[in-house]
């Protein structure tokens, strides 16, 4: 009895069985995900990846075997991994030769890039424009000639593992983005080590940073179409001997930059400083000012509020800074020499920052005023200007946040329903214009008074761009852009208008 009814029993569970396996077949295809579709294409010495690149679609992967490639790569793809192999610690490479304007650019949405070796290029090592859930990792980018890691506009970025040196405005730039982690890099030998422009929620963290003429900046600069620098944590990074010579393009706004700063912050609001380790940078081991330290402070944008407040710096070590050695005191006199002659003078201060072309070197160095700025240990710093500054708590410490990156959803919505223009501008010209300030090139204000309301002229100079002013880098070519892009972002800039600007993507 009992065996009989074990064996039907058996028999029943046979084919449900059978009909879960099909039932679960069925499903596994209906949800497949997207990756077991997607292609990899690899790519050896001698080929070329951009046709790889063009070759695939979303969701699909190049792989670049070790080896030196002459190319500019623009990817437009979403969901699209441009992945470097690693052979005996021979990486495939991407040289410019001094020729090439940028390495790569991402344009689409959920990209991943890494293992590369990027160097040479007349403007950017990797870019990205306008788009989210960025990952650039194990990278080394050097000697560009603007910045080296470069995302702009994008929400959900992450920079982590990668080397940068020898660039020649930032080597990681963070611009206009929301949203960021930037971790364990290590830059060297650049006029700004790692900058923060206009940008929301970020983490940079755990990198080290040593031999730029500043190591780590937070600045919010007028003319940009977002408005702010808020929400930075500065944690647990080693920033020594930042006292490089400032070899950006003289007149260039970094060029304006005095060597010796481990961490600066320009009209930053809730910026915490902590953990950190700064030494031996002789200017400034902290320094936090508002925008009167720009050059043109005269023609402010009353969107962007001026002044630092509510930055915190907690616990950090400070280890001799403050203390000019003599090729420190070279990096001061090519200093001098270049706000002598660049017609970008360094306006004096007028709140008593000392901010002047000798200044002293400190721990802590506060211009500007600012509301709810705090100083955990004010005894232990050596500073000037902080009078204002009140005694941050032990418990204001941000070790509970771990990351910035927020829901990847966020990354992957279109920036809006902006028009085409506007985007562009933001995603791409903004990052050397802007509206009234001399940035990386001349000011939109200037563009609109030369073009008046030749669209053209415009598109047309962006495409195949020449030398114009003495004293600016020749502005790379914008024709990847495509002509429908370029029209559009033309017929922007012509007609915007100060109050416009600020109105956008505020
Ligand atoms: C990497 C930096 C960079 C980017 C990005 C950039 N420009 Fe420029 N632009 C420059 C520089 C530098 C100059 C000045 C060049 C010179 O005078 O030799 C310039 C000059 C110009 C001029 C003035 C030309 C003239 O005849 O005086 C126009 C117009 C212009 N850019 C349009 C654009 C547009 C449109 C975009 C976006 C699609 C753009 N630029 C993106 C750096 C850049």
């Amino acid at each position: 009895m009992s065996f009989q009814k074990t064996s039907f029993s058996n028999q029943t569970s046979k084919n449900y069985k059978i009909f879960y396996q099909l039932w679960f077949l069925i499903l596994s295809i209906l949800f497949m995900p997207q990756s077991m579709f997607s292609r990899t294409v690899e790519v050896r010495e001698g080929e070329s990846i951009q046709k790889a690149i063009d070759s695939l679609d979303k969701g699909d992967t190049v792989k670049v075997f070790p080896g030196v490639y002459h190319e500019f790569l623009f990817v437009d793809k979403t969901h699209f991994t441009l992945s470097g192999v690693i052979i005996n610690g021979k990486w495939p490479i991407l040289d410019g030769e001094g020729k090439l304007n940028d390495g790569v650019i991402g344009s689409g949405a959920n990209f991943i890039i890494e293992n590369f070796h990027i160097k040479n290029y007349k403007a950017n090592g990797v870019m990205t424009q306008g788009a989210g859930n960025i990952t650039m990792r194990k990278l080394i980018v050097e000697n560009t000639g603007i910045y080296g890691i470069y995302p702009t506009m994008g929400t959900n970025v992450l920079v982590e593992d990668t080397v940068s040196l020898g660039i020649a405005d930032a080597a990681i730039y963070i611009g206009m983005c929301h949203n960021v982690d930037v971790r364990r890099n290590e830059v060297y030998g650049s006029v700004i080590g790692i900058e923060i422009e206009n940008s929301t929620n970020v983490l940079i963290e755990g990198n080290t940073v040593y031999d730029n003429s500043a190591g780590i900046v937070a600045f919010a600069l007028p003319g940009l179409p977002l408005k702010k620098v808020e929400n930075v944590i500065i944690r647990n990074n080693f920033i020594f001997d930042n006292n490089h010579r400032n070899f950006a393009e003289p007149g260039a706004l970094v060029a304006g930059v005095p060597p010796g700063i481990g961490i600066g912050v320009m009209a930053g609001d809730a910026v915490t400083i902590e953990g950190n380790i700064i030494r031996r940078n002789s200017f400034a081991g902290i320094g936090i000012g508002d925008n009167n330290l720009l050059p043109n402070s005269k023609s402010p944008d009353p969107d962007v509020e001026p002044n630092p407040d509510r930055n915190k710096i907690l616990d950090n070590v400070f280890i001799d800074n403050g203390v000019r050695k003599w090729n420190d005191f070279v990096s001061w006199i090519f200093y001098v020499i270049r706000v002598l002659f660049s017609g970008n003078p360094i306006p004096e201060s007028p709140n008593g920052g000392k901010v002047g072309i000798f200044p002293e070197g400190y721990d802590v160095v506060a211009s500007g005023k600012g509301k709810g700025n705090c100083l955990i240990s004010p005894d232990s710093v050596t500073k000037i200007g902080t009078a204002d500054y009140g005694i941050c708590q032990p418990q204001e410490t941000s070790v509970k946040i771990k990351t910035m990156i927020g829901d990847p959803k966020l990354g992957e919505a279109k920036s809006d329903a902006r028009e085409l223009g506007k985007q562009v501008f933001g995603a791409v010209c903004s990052g050397c214009h802007s509206m009234t300030l001399r940035t990386v090139g001349p000011p939109i204000k200037e563009i609109q008074e030369k073009y008046k309301k030749n669209v053209f002229g415009v598109v047309s100079f962006a495409s195949m761009p020449k030398k114009v002013r003495p004293g600016f880098i020749e502005m790379p070519s914008q024709k990847y852009l495509g002509n429908e892009k370029l029209t559009a972002v033309a017929n922007y800039i012509l007609n915007l208008k100060d109050e416009e600007n600020r109105g956008v993507a505020k």
